[in-house]
């Protein structure tokens, strides 16, 4: 016996992994269905085999399903996912919305699974920001033999990250360079997004910090330990597919960069790729479609105490969205809405 399983926000870049990574990892499903707005009424989607037809969130009744999985952005969700929850619906949201919410668990299953108890208050369940899942996922097993003290961390994020919109602007902008006669100036990036790179993501905060620099130091304090001092410089980059991290790690314990790869190593999720030669490591065209956060260069911080270096590279659309969404409904249908 399976679920009822919604998706909402189907026709997007993040519900359509949802959908390849429900039927990837044969999800037990009894029925499905897909929501969008009402525009893509009728929009056609493949679930495997099969494919769904959209139909309008707006008037959808969420009564006698059993999980919702939402991928329609912070307002949209403001308006529906409540309505689902008190239907009786389990939500798994994507936007940041409820992400700070003390009575709404923010889950990276590999991190924090025992987390998925507090479900119950709001009947609803947060995904974290795409940057910060594939961090958590090498920083926890780290965090747990050595004690985190800083994290200093830049990324290197795809343009996927900023929805279809964003892949769209790349795709355009980068054919209208070899086309001057076809200008096409910024709309959904700031500034010219190929062959460029933006040091901007999400709107300014007073300290000068970016919103999504910030939700890095929110989610990693909520989901690994509120003790780790994190600090980010996000910056956009003309990649499609792949968010890349360098992380510099400052721990309380002193541990050696050989330890750090064994532990890495058998950590879930995480798969080390770290030879010390032309192309031993993982660049983000590599890591679309997997299920990995691939670690490479891990070596050690000789300027301080206890300091580690690595590379962290994992498709956004799946671990930093789609994937851990998914993850966490095989948890909550593992331990709590257990059926069959
Ligand atoms: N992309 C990532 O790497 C990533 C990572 C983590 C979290 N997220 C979050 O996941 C969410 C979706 O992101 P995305 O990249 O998939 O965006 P997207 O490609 O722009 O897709 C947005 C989806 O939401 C639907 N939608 C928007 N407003 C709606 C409304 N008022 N009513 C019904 N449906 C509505 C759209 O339907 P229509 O096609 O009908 O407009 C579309 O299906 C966002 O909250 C985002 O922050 C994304």
């Amino acid at each position: 016996m399976g679920y009822r399983v919604v998706i909402a926000g189907a026709t997007g870049n993040v519900g359509r992994e949802m959908l390849n990574i429900l039927a990837e990892r044969h999800f037990p499903v009894d029925e499905i269905t897909v929501l969008a707005s009402r525009k893509s009424l009728g929009t056609e989607v493949s679930f495997g085999e099969k494919t769904l037809k959209t139909k309008d969130l707006d008037t959808f009744d969420f009564t006698g399903w059993d999980i919702a999985l939402f991928a329609v952005g912070s307002e949209a969700t403001k308006k529906y996912a409540p309505g689902a929850a008190k239907a009786g619906c389990v939500v798994i949201d994507n936007s940041s919305l409820y992400r700070y919410d003390p009575d709404v668990p923010l889950i990276v299953p590999e991190v924090n699974a025992d987390a998925i108890e507090g479900y119950a208050k709001k009947n609803i369940i947060a995904n974290p920001n795409c940057s910060t899942a594939q961090m958590v996922v090498a920083l926890k097993p780290l965090h747990d033999r050595a004690t985190i003290k800083r994290v200093v961390v830049s990324t290197y994020q795809s343009v996927s990250g900023a929805g279809k919109e964003g892949a769209d602007e790349l795709w355009d902008q980068t054919k209208s360079i070899y086309n001057p006669t076809d200008d096409k100036p910024p709309k959904k990036f700031t500034k010219q997004i190929a062959f460029n790179v933006i040091p901007h993501i999400d709107s300014f905060m007073e300290d000068g910090s970016t919103k999504e620099e910030w939700k890095m130091v929110a989610e990693t304090k909520k989901i690994v330990d509120p003790k780790i001092k994190v600090t980010a410089t996000c910056v956009r980059v003309p990649v499609f597919v792949g968010h890349s991290e360098a992380v510099n790690i400052e721990f309380e314990d002193h541990l050696d960069e050989d330890e750090a790869r064994e532990i890495l190593r058998e950590a879930p999720g995480v798969m080390v790729i770290d030879k010390r030669e032309d192309g031993g490591y993982v660049t983000p065209v590599e890591c679309v479609g997997d299920f990995a956060t691939f670690i490479s260069r891990i070596r050690q911080d000789s300027t301080i105490d206890n300091g580690l270096n690595l590379w962290c590279v994992s498709d956004n659309l799946r671990k930093g969205a789609a994937l851990n969404a998914v993850q966490i409904a095989e948890l909550l249908g593992n331990r709590i809405l257990k059926k069959g």
